[in-house]
């Protein structure tokens, strides 16, 4: 099983993960980071993901899984890697990689190229990225030392900015002319890759930008990938026709699409990262660090795309967006919401700061102040005012047929949201502003309600969301757990049972919610008996389900010895298939009553009940 696209690098094959996860240990690489205290069976420390001051952080061993009962983080030493050093994915793999001294290797099936290949388009990757390295290092020379730089630096000054937040920035200056070309004169190809020099026609090169101030962006490791370069006005020109700021093309190291001005200064300025402000423009993300709000980036002038928010929400579930007021904003701000919402889920929270018309964030926090600009941040639109305030524009009056109206507007979008939790609470909210019962709604909508959205646990909304979406649902506690789910907890808690079940495939004619997760689940420690729970859920990080495993390995068993939770373990497997016989026995008697029964049907009737298994197992 290969899920893993990695692009022209070949996919990661999943049994390496579960190596890696085998060989590697979670408490070294938490406790390297954050020091852990020996408690009982597991480690403990105080979160890092929260504040606390008594520890509610506990990593286990056996199950190699880390968890936090305040603030419900938990995962493997993937996903404390991803949540802890805000890495990717893969990136997360390569760092484990290089504590366990082993190599990540990548499946040859999944690309056009061959090992050696691949090995020298990596070199070239790298080569590619020092040279970035050494061009912003250039710039930022010219700033210091170039005899026309001073109008660069008192534009900066003008504006506000301090040497050391340039400094962090690593704000540069391009001379005028072809300075960067003439002074890498064995680079020209590659500068031409990266989009530091155009070539023309006839074969010559030149600089893409010339004096102008120069703003690298860079990855989430911090390699300079791209330029903003923005123009210095003169006094006594007029700057209209050139374009106020030239940015680096779309080249290999660089997808406009994917990267976020200032997310790694982020990074780095912050370890707990609550909230993250997305703005419009560099000197916005600039202007909002030098009074002291350091968790803004940009989107460079696109608009924002998946990529983008999902590169957010691995670093905070609180994103707000902050526009201009004016009309090009609001469009902005709708945009933003069309690609964010089919992929919001949980916990996640988006909302929407508007501007007074003409100003932006550089302008109105240098007039307003750090103080008053948070306040406003505070006192930005949820998602769903914005959404149902922009959908109720031009529908005036409140009678059925502007009710109508809205029910039809929000339909596409509703039905485009992947997370039926949180599309319930949006749902919610219609039927109040158009005074209809949800149900009905859920109807009109064409969309499944809460009562039949969850694949899962005995069908009750909420039970295996993701946390903190429904309000008002039935703690997890107030519910005997089904039995389904009773014997998923058990699985993921100690994965050597499955051995215990010969034929899982014959368990999936139960008719249970998630008994299809349960077998594959089997089937998957059938093949792999050697898996952990953390490599287990590995296994399930890009699924829907994988949410609710990771949910249910946090249970802590009240029975201590394997023995106990095998008992319980094949309880529920027996409980279920008495179930399923017994809803069998009763689907043939009534089809018998009616005279209906096939001939194989008569004998499996006769055997079902031949079998004794009438008493209710419940
Ligand atoms: P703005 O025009 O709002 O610029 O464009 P700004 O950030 O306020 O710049 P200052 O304050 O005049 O210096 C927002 C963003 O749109 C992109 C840039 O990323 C800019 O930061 N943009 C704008 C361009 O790429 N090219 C342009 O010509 C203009
Ligand atoms: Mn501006």
């Amino acid at each position: 099983m290969i899920r893993y696209n990695l692009g022209m690098a070949g996919r990661i094959p999943s049994a390496f993960i579960d190596e890696l996860i085998n060989r590697v240990d979670i408490v070294e690489v938490i406790d390297s980071r954050v020091p852990l205290k020996k408690a009982g069976r597991e480690y403990e420390a105080c979160c890092p993901f929260h504040n606390e001051k008594t520890p509610s952080f506990k990593v286990n061993p056996t199950k190699q899984f880390y968890h936090c009962f305040g603030c419900k983080a938990g995962g493997s030493a993937i996903t404390f890697l991803m949540e802890y050093d805000h890495l990717d994915f893969v990136e997360a793999i390569e760092e484990l990689a290089k504590m366990a001294g082993v190599e990540v290797p990548r499946e040859e099936g999944g690309s056009r190229f061959s090992p050696e290949q691949q090995q020298a388009q990596k070199q070239a990757k790298t080569n590619l990225y020092e040279l970035m390295g050494q061009c912003d290092v250039f710039y930022r020379q010219q700033l210091r030392q170039h005899a026309q730089s001073q109008v660069a630096i008192d534009y900066l000054k003008g504006r506000g900015l301090s040497g050391e937040i340039a400094a962090r920035y690593n704000l540069g200056y391009a001379p005028p002319g072809n300075t960067l070309g003439p002074a890498m004169p064995n680079q020209t190809d590659n500068l031409v890759t990266t989009g530091m020099l155009i070539r023309k026609d006839t074969g010559e090169t030149y600089d893409r930008f010339r004096h102008r101030i120069m703003f690298p962006i860079r990855d989430s490791r911090g390699r300079v990938i791209a330029f903003g370069g923005r123009i210095i006005p003169e006094d006594n020109q007029s700057t209209d026709k050139v374009a106020k700021y030239l940015n680096s093309p779309e080249t290999p190291l660089f997808h406009k699409g994917r990267e976020l001005y200032g997310l790694y200064e982020v990074r780095k300025a912050l370890r707990h990262i609550d909230r993250l402000l997305v703005v419009e423009g560099y000197m916005d993300v600039i202007a909002l660090a030098q009074q002291g709000i350091d968790y803004a980036v940009a989107s460079l002038g696109t608009a924002c795309t998946v990529e983008h928010i999902q590169k957010l929400f691995r670093l905070c579930s609180d994103v707000v967006f902050c526009f201009d007021g004016d009309r090009a904003g609001h469009e902005a701000a709708w945009r933003a919401l069309e690609n964010t919402l089919p992929a919001l889920q949980g916990t996640q929270q988006i909302r929407f700061l508007f501007l007074p018309d003409g100003e932006d964030p550089d302008s109105m926090i240098r007039k307003i102040g750090k103080q008053a600009f948070e306040e406003k941040i505070d006192q930005a639109q949820s998602l769903s005012e914005y959404f149902f305030s922009h959908l109720r524009e031009g529908i005036g009056r409140h009678d059925l047929e502007a009710h109508r109206t809205l029910i039809e507007r929000a339909k596409p979008y509703l039905q485009g949201m992947a997370d039926a939790a949180y599309r319930s609470l949006l749902v919610r909210e219609l039927a109040s502003y158009t005074k209809k019962d949800e149900r009905e709604v859920f109807g009109l909508l064409g969309v499944k309600g809460p009562s039949t959205g969850q694949a899962l646990g005995q069908g009750r909304p909420g039970n295996y969301s993701a946390q903190g979406t429904t309000a008002n649902r039935p703690s997890d506690k107030a519910m005997t757990p089904s039995l389904v789910r009773t014997a998923l907890r058990c699985l993921i808690h100690s994965p050597g049972l499955a051995e215990t079940i010969e034929e899982p495939k014959s368990l999936s004619q139960i008719d249970q919610p998630g008994i299809g997760l349960l077998v594959d689940l089997l089937e998957n420690l059938k093949l792999n008996p050697t898996l952990n729970t953390a490599a287990l859920l590995e296994r399930w990080r890009d699924r829907d389900e994988g949410k609710h495993l990771a949910k249910l390995a946090t249970w802590q068993s009240p029975l201590n010895d394997l023995e106990s939770l095998q008992q319980e373990f094949l309880g529920a497997i027996e409980r279920l298939q008495a179930k399923h016989l017994s809803a069998r026995t009763d689907t043939l008697l009534a089809k018998s009553n009616q005279g209906t029964l096939s001939t194989d049907e008569k004998s499996e009737l006769q055997s079902l009940l031949s079998r004794n298994n009438r008493q209710d197992p419940v």
